[in-house]
Order: structure tokens, then sequence, then C-alpha cells
């Protein structure tokens, strides 16, 4: 396995590198997101992209988006060039810094989107960063990571560290799919929408909210963690938590979890662990 060295995951946006049409591919996409969030967005995400004066012409510049986010969470965008390995993604989390895709997808294919761009990252992700009670959600988050890592550091057997890994790093990926990514919240005005996967998607938004075709539950830890998904297609089960606070606990009983040896034998099946994002972990851990 090719190491990935540090120095080449973070970026500078290359600003100027964007063409007419990349600014064109981002206006359309955040103007036809815009009625979509006022309906089925919840009213957190709604105040984040206030607060973010996000522009709806022109692709934003990190550094801007960073000087209205970082006075309110201490959070900040910050560029990188692709696939950031899962621990140091988490542990950017737990630093308040968050991996931001500076690519955006192709104008003539608004929809397919297999991998995260720049609309995903910073209209999907980052006004939910503006909320304190999110914040520290995902610091937890990053929090986890770090446990994970001295949890299995303590396995002296190879073949076996690799395998209780495998298992928390499986039940820590579904729990943040269920959640960060494709979250459903209560509130007054009945099911909202949370998760970054939906508040990019135009088609999926909607449909996460209005389709008999999807599951609506009210979020088990024991479920999500066991739950396998696909990423190919829309989602026919979505789990609902009551607010960002019931979230965070949710992290912080996931943390017990892993401490408890709750996490050691999850369901086998989707996602698929790699050997790059388990590679993280164990390197973590060894400089622990
Ligand atoms: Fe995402």
């Amino acid at each position: 396995m090719e190491a990935i060295a540090i120095q080449d995951i973070y970026i500078r946006q290359p600003y100027e590198s964007y063409t007419e049409e990349d600014h064109e591919t981002w206006r359309r996409l955040y103007r036809r997101m815009l009625p979509r969030w006022e309906q089925y967005a919840n009213e957190r995400f709604r105040t984040g992209i206030h607060s973010l004066s996000l522009s709806t012409d022109r692709i934003p510049r990190l550094e801007d988006v960073n000087k209205f986010l970082s006075p309110l969470t201490g959070f900040r965008a910050k560029a990188v060039s692709g696939y950031v390995p899962a621990f140091l993604f988490f542990d950017c989390l737990r630093n308040r810094e968050f991996p931001t895709t500076v690519t955006i997808r192709n104008g003539q294919t608004l929809d397919y989107l297999p991998e995260p761009d720049i609309f995903h990252d910073i209209a999907g992700h980052v006004p939910m960063h503006t909320d304190r009670n999110f914040a520290e959600t995902l610091v937890r988050f990053g929090e986890c990571a770090h446990t994970a890592a001295a949890v299995v550091s303590e396995i002296r057997d190879p073949a076996e560290r690799t395998r209780l890994l495998t298992s928390i790093f499986r039940a820590m990926a579904r729990f943040f799919w269920f959640t960060i990514e494709f979250g459903l919240m209560r509130s007054r005005d009945g099911i909202r929408v949370y998760g970054s996967g939906l508040l990019s998607s135009f088609g999926e938004i909607q449909h996460a909210i209005d389709s008999p075709d999807v599951q609506r539950y009210p979020i088990q830890l024991e479920w999500a963690i066991n739950q396998s998904f696909e990423i190919d297609h829309y989602q026919p089960l979505l789990f609902i938590v009551d607010s960002f606070d019931h979230l965070y606990s949710l992290v912080a009983e996931l943390e017990r979890w892993m401490k408890a040896g709750k996490l050691n034998h999850v369901a086998p099946g989707e996602p698929a662990v790699n050997e790059i994002d388990l590679q993280s972990f164990l390197d973590a851990g060894a400089g622990l």
C-alpha cells in the first residue's frame, strides 16, 4: 500500500483555475436548491446559510467562508486534494477543521455524483457547522476516532487487531452515514433534513421527506451501527433524531459502546472498509 503524504492532502484552493462554466454550475446547483432548503431543511441549516453569506453566483472562496464561520463555532473549511484517509478526516473534525473538496461536478451531470465536490461540502455540510451543538457533535466524533485507535492499539495479535478495527470502523462509518450525511430531525413543523448528502441533493431532499418509499424511524444506535447501506441510489431507510443534543448524546454513547466492546462484532456488509482507512487508524494507534 502506498503511503499518502500529509503535505499532499491539504492544499490551497486553486481559485483562479475555476472556469466560467464551473461558476455557472455552482449557480445552477445553488439556485435550484434554495426553494428546497426553504421547504425541507432544518432551521439551523437555513440560519447557517444566511450567516455564511454564500454567493449564489460564484464558487465561494474558502477564506471568505471561514471569515463568517470561525467566529461562530471555531470551525474552518480546509481545502483538500481528494480522498482523506478516515482517521485524518476525523482528526480534522476534532481540531474543528473540515476537509473540503475544491473541485466541482461536471455541469452536464448535475445530479449524478459518486464523490463529494465543493457544492456538497460547502453548501451541504458547512452551513451545519455554524450551529454550536452540531459543531460539538462533530468534534466528539473526532474524539471517538482517537478512542478507536487507542482501543485497537492494545490488541497484540495483528490479525485480531485488524478484525476488531474493521468492525469498529464499520460501526462508525454507518453511524456517520445515517446521521451527518443522511440524518432527519424532528421539528415543530414536522420532519426536516440535517444530513448533508440530502441537503446537497435536489432530488433526494424531497424524496427523503415526501416519498412513501422511504422508511423513517427514530434512531436507535444498535440498529444504525448494524445497518448496511448502498451509496448508488436514493436511501430507502432514514433515521430521525430529536435534536442536536440528542445526536451529541448518541455519539457519546457510541464511544462508551466502543470502550465496552459492543462494536466488536457488528453485522457484516456495506460499507466495504478499505485498507487505507484501516492503516490510518493503526498508524495513529502506534503513535499513542
Ligand atoms: Fe459528505
